[in-house]
């Protein structure tokens, strides 16, 4: 088996296919919100802190579940259990949460590929408008820009992991760097820039109550797209020579900096848009940024450099956006894809296939789920109010979730697959490892306070999200 699975071609090609995974819409406009809302620096420094204690020990033990077994989370939760059927199902949801992640974050990106076109193409004033959101989710023309994303993951997830994911990564994120960058200098150039940039970088330790601890933890979870099944699939894709813990280090700062920097973008926007800006005010959701406020901003720029090049300026913002879902998806989709081809010996090509009808279809109810079919949008009640097929999803598996499926791995790692095997694999690639300070650190850290600290905020989470009652 191992002899025919294809491999990332080298360590460069496989963390930047990682992080391509983990750096996301919640980078570039979730993480400088939060931040800035949260306490600027104070949050920078708790959310730093948990990259470093808490993620980097999951992330790694994920990719070493993925290369030991060279399968996607049933086939490794399997392989290293004796295929005992709870640690299969905990695979299986494994596998279940990246789907159904794939399903909402394609209606995102599916908005992204539209605003995106109608920047280019001259409507930057239409979308600044108040009704421009709400109207465009719920226009057919959507469903082209729906075909356009799935024409293009499908392209690179069938083309297979080197010419596929991992080319694409390769052009895509230098690409996304390189746009972020050319963002950021433009917009320190704007009137009350810097106003922006220390509220975003000076610490109010006041900010930070449980819920800010809360939220920089599960924040920095999903943006290293943890528990998400993806790390250990892309792990099986790992060659032996690679080393696992500098990769995972390398793949954590990408992301951790790539947020950081997206900071420097978006909050000079924000303020040199409106200088009294009152940050408590502004929507904790990416969704609404992106898709209200943000083209506000960029359409105000017109007074001093014009209508044309605000316009290039807001497509620029797009397109980085849309590069950004882009990898994302691809990892994500990637994961049922796998498990089609790896556990029930589909083609790559049938697998996809599979994929692609039934996510289609919820992603097209998904769609439909903003107003279009009021089944869809009305369809249930909890948590203190009416939520629609897309706030089910979200919630289920994007809020809640992953910090379950992290628990565990580190519950697996710790005492069914057992220490000694995880260092062993966390060796290969890494002679230094058995016997280092980090070698101990991820034992201790994987079998103690991080298994803790998830299921308190799984658990919490559930209390806050379906319940209205949050526990802290
Ligand atoms: N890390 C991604 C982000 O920050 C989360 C994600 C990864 C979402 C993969 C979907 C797929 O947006």
């Amino acid at each position: 088996m191992s002899e025919n699975r294809e491999q990332f071609s080298s360590r460069l090609g496989f963390i930047l296919a990682a992080a391509g995974s983990a750096v996301g819409i919640g980078n570039l406009v979730g993480f400088p919100v939060n931040a800035a809302k949260n306490g600027g620096g104070a949050f920078l420094l708790i959310y730093a802190m948990f990259v470093i204690a808490i993620c980097l020990p999951v992330m790694m033990a994920e990719f070493a579940m993925g290369r030991h077994t060279d399968k996607g989370p049933v086939g490794a939760f399997g392989a290293l259990s004796n295929q005992q059927s709870g640690w299969r199902l905990a695979g299986l949801i494994g596998v279940i949460t990246p789907f159904m992640i794939g399903v909402f974050y394609t209606v995102i990106s599916v908005w992204i590929l539209g605003y995106l076109y109608m920047a280019a193409t001259g409507d930057l004033a239409y979308l600044a408008s108040e009704a421009a959101f709400g109207e465009y989710i719920n226009s057919p023309t959507l469903f082209l820009s729906m075909i356009g994303v799935a024409a293009l993951i499908f392209a690179i997830l069938k083309m297979g992991v080197q010419e596929g994911i991992e080319k694409a990564s390769k052009i895509l994120m230098p690409s996304l760097f390189f746009m972020l960058i050319c963002l950021v200098i433009f917009v320190l150039t704007l009137d009350n820039a810097m106003a922006g940039i220390k509220f975003y970088i000076i610490p109010n330790f006041e900010k930070i109550t449980a819920s800010v601890v809360n939220g920089a933890l599960s924040q920095a979870f999903f943006s290293l797209s943890l528990g998400m099944g993806i790390l250990i699939t892309y792990g099986s894709y790992l060659s032996k020579k690679t080393n696992i813990v500098s990769s995972a280090k390398m793949v954590a700062l990408t992301d951790t900096s790539v947020a950081f920097i997206a900071g420097l973008m978006i909050l000079p926007a924000i303020f040199s848009f409106n200088p009294d800006v009152n940050t408590s005010e502004l929507s904790e959701s990416s969704v609404s940024l992106i898709f209200v406020l943000l083209p506000k901003i960029f359409l105000a720029l017109q007074a001093s450099i014009g209508y044309f090049a605000a316009s290039a300026v807001a497509s620029l913002f797009f397109l980085l956006v849309f590069f950004a879902a882009i990898t994302s998806l691809v990892s994500i989709i990637e994961v049922p894809v796998a498990y089609l081809i790896d556990e029930k010996k589909q083609s790559r090509k049938k697998a996809l296939g599979t994929i692609g009808v039934f996510g289609g279809l919820l992603t097209v109810a998904c769609a439909l789920s903003f107003g279009m079919v009021a089944f869809l949008t009305e369809m249930l009640n909890y948590g203190g109010g009416t939520k629609s097929m897309f706030d089910l999803v979200y919630d289920l598996f994007y809020e809640t979730i992953l910090p379950l499926n992290g628990f565990f791995v580190c519950l697996f790692v710790s005492y069914r697959w057992k220490k000694h095997a995880l260092n062993k694999e966390l060796s290969v690639g890494n002679e230094g490892f058995e016997g280092s300070l980090m070698q101990r650190y991820v034992n201790f850290s994987l079998s103690t306070f991080i298994p803790i600290i998830l299921l308190a905020i799984f658990l919490n989470t559930v209390a806050t999200k379906f319940f209205a009652q949050p526990l802290f």
